[in-house]
């Protein structure tokens, strides 16, 4: 084999060998900012990844945005935005058992929190906030009174696991997501902390 075709071989190999472990990983390059952000979300099929980076863009695209799944080390950044997808009432695994691990540190960079649910396609109101923000991911997180929004999400069987797609036989795939609701709560969460530290009003 000559020394090309071997190299090149080889740096075949080193890819395969290295990313399947990465797979999911979101690479998402922010915005230049003084002060470190961050989105970690929860997702089974996207909406909360796409309405994380939706908050991200809201802000300028100063956070970079996370899946749980990676499980990602966030102690470095300075204010931290968390939201899930919720199933049953709740959000996914991983998420719950990532904040119950980190949630020492976390819950003084909590600036936000956020859930995607389907609410039967009704407009969400103060039960689901109640629910699915008060009950679940501000315990969870260990905050109280930070700026939450529970979105409308999306059902797209396709991207379902084959058990839970039948389940979902009868209902029909829809989209509720808004990528200008996500922007704007993104805006909120930013506006909420730079009106605290009036002392440094460029630091975001
Ligand atoms: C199996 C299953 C269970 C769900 N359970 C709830 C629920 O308890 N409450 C709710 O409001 N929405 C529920 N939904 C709707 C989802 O929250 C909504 O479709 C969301 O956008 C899904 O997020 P994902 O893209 O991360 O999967 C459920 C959806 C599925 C597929």
């Amino acid at each position: 084999m000559d020394r090309r075709h071997f190299l090149k071989t080889g740096f075949v190999g080193v890819g395969t060998m290295v990313l399947p472990g990465n797979s999911w990983a979101l690479k998402y390059y922010p915005t230049p900012s003084e002060k470190k952000w961050a989105v970690l979300y929860g997702t089974w099929c996207g909406s909360s990844r796409d309405a994380a980076v939706w908050i991200s863009e809201g802000m300028g695209g100063i956070a970079n945005v996370f899946d749980v799944r990676e499980n990602p080390d966030l102690k470095g950044f300075d204010h931290v935005i968390v939201g899930g997808s919720i199933r049953s009432g709740v959000t996914p695994d991983e998420l719950r058992e990532y904040l119950k691990k980190n949630a020492q540190w976390l819950k003084d960079k909590v600036r936000g929190l956020f859930a995607v649910c389907g609410n039967m396609r009704r407009p969400v109101g103060p039960e689901q906030t109640a629910a699915f923000i008060d009950d679940h991911l501000a315990k969870l997180c260990g905050v109280a009174g930070v700026p939450s929004k529970v979105f409308l999400g999306r059902i797209t069987k396709s991207l379902m696991d084959p058990q839970t797609a039948r389940t979902m036989e009868k209902m029909e795939d829809y989209d509720n997501l808004h990528r200008s609701e996500c922007m704007t709560f993104g805006r909120e969460v930013l506006d909420s902390v730079t009106r605290v530290s009036p002392a440094q009003p460029t630091a975001r």
